[in-house]
């Protein structure tokens, strides 16, 4: 009854809006001929910190931005910066571990939960969600954004933008785009090849926009090959609007903005917060000057109003915070996140005839750290700690201890060891908390290290010499090293759980909730394993994106590197077992989908869930690829012995590669193996295909175009042939066709601008050139062996 009730509710806003849309483009058709010069340049920045600029004399009114992204970080007033005195709002677990859920419908409902808690604050627009790619692990926002994958974080970015906006609330995708890295961010440039750009860093972007279609934008701090994120007519206005078909609007990260013109040329909305009146006196002169054209302007200002009247129109009045039901509710959320990620003997779930005494070690679990530093800090309704929720809840009929074991302020403090050891002798079993601690994860800083603090380390390798049931309980929100997994039984990830992860984390240890979260990024042994060691944070400015599209686990893939847990790894305390795969075809083309389906059995005693992961292989192409590449995922739930079918479509993008010198998707003919899996590197079903690709490319000659490319297209060696006869039938053996001629590998690897030199003038400049001209409208269909080497003979 209550979805129907809310499917209504969307389906009427739905219609609704789009005859709300048509009165409202004629309401600001309208105003802007009643906007003076003044008044609409004093529209392209914010009013102060967090609102957008009325004007009054017309009813425009305002409307309220405030992070994001796991909860509402609301200042008391607009013009009030909101770091301590923000309002309070539910605390949901961070993006780090709203990925490790890998439930797009879970994110949906978390949003709509964030949409409602701003209805009740009269917030309009929340500030999130954070889709960067977790390029390297020392990120100081990994916490805040949620995978090292574009179409993970695609994906539960467009889920998470539909559940706000479902609300009536709109969201800012941020930070748009290559914003890798906090060390120098308000100057870094992201170095980074056009290939690895469109295929790992846009795509998350573009799928949050295709899909739900954000309300707001938000540009980037950094420089994107070299131009900045805020006035980069590249990303603003050819990606994002002509080819994406963003509907929305741009706001500039806070004090973004180098050059104003240069950003509202390029297509940027907002310069947020409100700086002072001299920028908006530079963007004043330079429409009075002619530097900037009034019409770019003009259709700035209505694509602002657009959103700012909507954003009104949807304003509810007496909508319930719901504080408690929203607590509740983001215990539930962390219970599907929390991954367990070693559980040797079946140490957990803790039962309590086998664990009489508990042993509860590490200042973590009386004082909890649950979200990261930086903007995103909310101050939470309430706060559960382990300890208590351990003790309240699951503590009848068994001992529960705790000792501190360190000291959160300060890392190297052993002194609490000898106490928790004792401890842990005494005890059935050791849970000990342990992890990041605050200042080592936050906005603005990046990290030095993937260590955990020195004393974290060494008490949970102590304890483990005493109890053999030790298990770690982890708090971080990206990855650490682990020097004693060895040594210890089990590990329970934890991320940063929000306000109610507590109660999420004795749920799953005591088995009431059964672990189902899988990681969203992979842990490496060490930081020199991991695929931006060589180019992280980036020097002088400069960061160079050297492991190219090779990001995550597509490196480890490549460099055969063994991570301490693959990415999509998580365990569950039942089994799953996958069978049957089917194909609706075995040969199918670029434009066709294709349907893939499996099943997947619950072998164990108890209910649980399974990610299934499906996976795309391209067995040969003529670029480099990642050896495996995620192209959809799916959460099921199943019962003891229960089995379920899953399908996935794979369509021509899935099977694509960026063609950076074409600036297209290219989906070559060839076989490729698809993987179904439950984490990237247990691979549980494979099946392959044929695809013969409809695509025509350009071959796009010129002067450097090579001879083996020209020799390779059936159509350009025709012309060679025209051109240069004698000199390929001197590679012709006896009695064969001048097809068969057998140049020389050597010779293939010249350009166009030296085949006068190489043929000794056969084929004069002159000729070249003609013969360039004749080649530029030729097109082919990509397939690999267009560019195959010859058999490579010596001269
Ligand atoms: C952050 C954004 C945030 C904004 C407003 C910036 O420093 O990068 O993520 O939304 O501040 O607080």
């Amino acid at each position: 009854m209550r979805l129907v009730g809310i499917l209504a509710f969307v389906f009427m806003a739905t219609l609704s809006l789009s005859a709300q849309d048509k009165e409202l483009e004629e309401k600001i058709n309208s105003l802007m001929s009643e906007l003076t010069l003044e008044e609409k340049v004093s529209l392209c920045s914010g009013r102060d910190d967090w609102s957008t600029q009325p004007i009054e004399r017309l009813d425009i009114p305002w409307i309220w931005m405030a992070d994001g992204p796991h909860g509402l970080r609301r200042a008391p007033a607009t013009n009030k910066a909101g770091y301590g005195d923000q309002h309070p709002a539910t605390c949901f677990p961070t993006a780090s571990a709203l990925s490790a859920t890998w439930d797009t419908d879970l994110i949906y409902k978390v949003g709509q939960a964030l949409g409602e808690e701003c209805q009740a604050l009269d917030v309009n627009v929340l500030l999130g969600p954070g889709v960067n790619i977790k390029r390297s692990v020392l990120g100081g926002r990994n916490f805040e954004y949620f995978s090292e994958d574009p179409v993970l974080s695609g994906e539960l970015g467009a889920a998470y933008i539909n559940g706000v906006q479902s609300q009536g609330v709109g969201t800012s995708l941020k930070h748009f785009v290559a914003n890798n890295v906090e060390t120098m961010r308000m100057f870094m440039n992201s170095d980074v090849d056009m290939r690895t750009l469109h295929e790992i860093y846009l795509t998350p972007f573009e799928i949050a926009v295709k899909k739900a279609q954000p309300w707001t934008v938000m540009a980037c701090y950094n420089r994107v090959q070299g131009e900045y994120g805020t006035q980069s007519p590249y990303l603003l206005s050819k990606i994002l609007k002509e080819e994406w078909g963003f509907e929305g609007i741009v706001i500039s990260d806070w004090f973004a903005v180098i050059d104003r013109v240069a950003a509202l040329k390029a297509g940027m909305h907002i310069e947020m917060p409100h700086v002072s009146s001299v920028n908006d006196e530079i963007l004043l002169k330079a429409v009075q000057e002619g530097e900037l054209d009034e019409a770019i302007l003009d259709n700035l200002v209505k694509e602002i109003l657009m959103v700012v009247l909507k954003a009104k129109s949807l304003d509810r009045e007496d909508v319930d915070q719901k504080v408690e039901e929203h607590h509740q509710f983001a215990r539930e959320v962390h219970g599907q996140a929390i991954t367990l990620l070693k559980n040797d003997e079946n140490v957990l779930p803790l039962s309590k005839d086998k664990y009489k005494r508990i042993a509860i070690i590490g200042e973590f679990a009386a004082n909890p750290r649950y979200q990261g530093n930086g903007s995103s800090e909310v101050k939470p309704t309430q706060l559960d700690n382990v300890l208590d929720i351990i003790k309240n809840e699951y503590g009848k009929g068994v001992k529960i201890s705790y000792a501190q074991g360190y000291n959160l302020k300060d890392d190297n403090d052993f002194t609490m060891i000898e106490d928790a050891v004792q401890l842990a002798k005494e005890s059935d079993v050791a849970l000990v908390f342990a992890g990041l601690p605050l200042h080592y994860e936050s906005e603005g800083i990046d990290r030095k290290h993937i260590d955990m603090p020195a004393a974290h380390n060494q008490l949970i390798a102590e304890v483990a010499k005493v109890q053999n049931n030790t298990v770690a309980v982890l708090t971080n929100g990206s990855a650490v090293a682990m020097p004693w997994i060895e040594q210890v039984p089990a590990v329970l990830e934890t991320w940063l759980g929000g306000q109610a992860g507590a109660g999420a984390v004795a749920d799953v240890l005591f088995g009431t909730v059964n672990p189902s979260g899988k990681l969203a990024e992979t842990f490496p042994v060490k930081l020199a394993d991991t695929p931006a060691a060589f180019n992280f944070p980036g020097e002088q400015g400069n960061v160079l994106y050297g492991e190219r599209i090779f990001v995550g686990y597509r490196y480890y893939d490549e460099k055969l590197i063994e991570p301490l847990f693959p990415f999509g790894h998580g365990l569950s305390y039942t089994s799953f077992d996958y069978s049957d795969i089917q194909l609706s075809a075995k040969k199918i083309s670029d434009k066709d989908v294709l349907e893939v389906s499996l099943k997947v059995k619950n072998t164990g005693t108890v209910a649980g869930k399974e990610t299934v992961q499906l996976y795309v292989s391209d067995l040969e192409s003529t670029l480099q690829r990642p050896e495996k590449e995620l192209k959809h995922f799916v959460k099921v739930e199943l019962q003891p012995g229960e089995t379920k079918e899953v399908s996935f479509e794979l369509s021509g993008r899935d099977f694509s590669y960026y063609d950076a010198k074409r600036n297209m998707w290219i989906a070559e003919s060839g076989s490729f193996e698809i993987m179904a899996a439950a984490s990237s590197r247990d691979i549980r079903l494979k099946a392959q295909i044929e695809l013969e690709s409809t695509q025509q490319v350009p071959m796009m000659v010129d002067k450097y175009t090579f001879a083996k490319e020209l020799w390779d297209n059936l159509e350009t060696r025709e012309l060679l042939k025209e051109y240069m006869p004698n000199w390929i039938n001197g590679w012709v053996p006896e009695g064969k066709t001048m097809d068969e001629a057998n140049i020389p590998g050597f010779f293939m690897e010249h350009p166009m601008i030296k085949f006068p030199y190489i043929t000794n003038n056969e084929i004069t400049h002159e000729q070249v050139n003609e013969l360039i001209e004749r080649c530029k409208n030729i097109t082919y269909t990509p397939a690999y062996r267009t560019f195959k080497e010859v058999e490579n003979v010596s001269f």
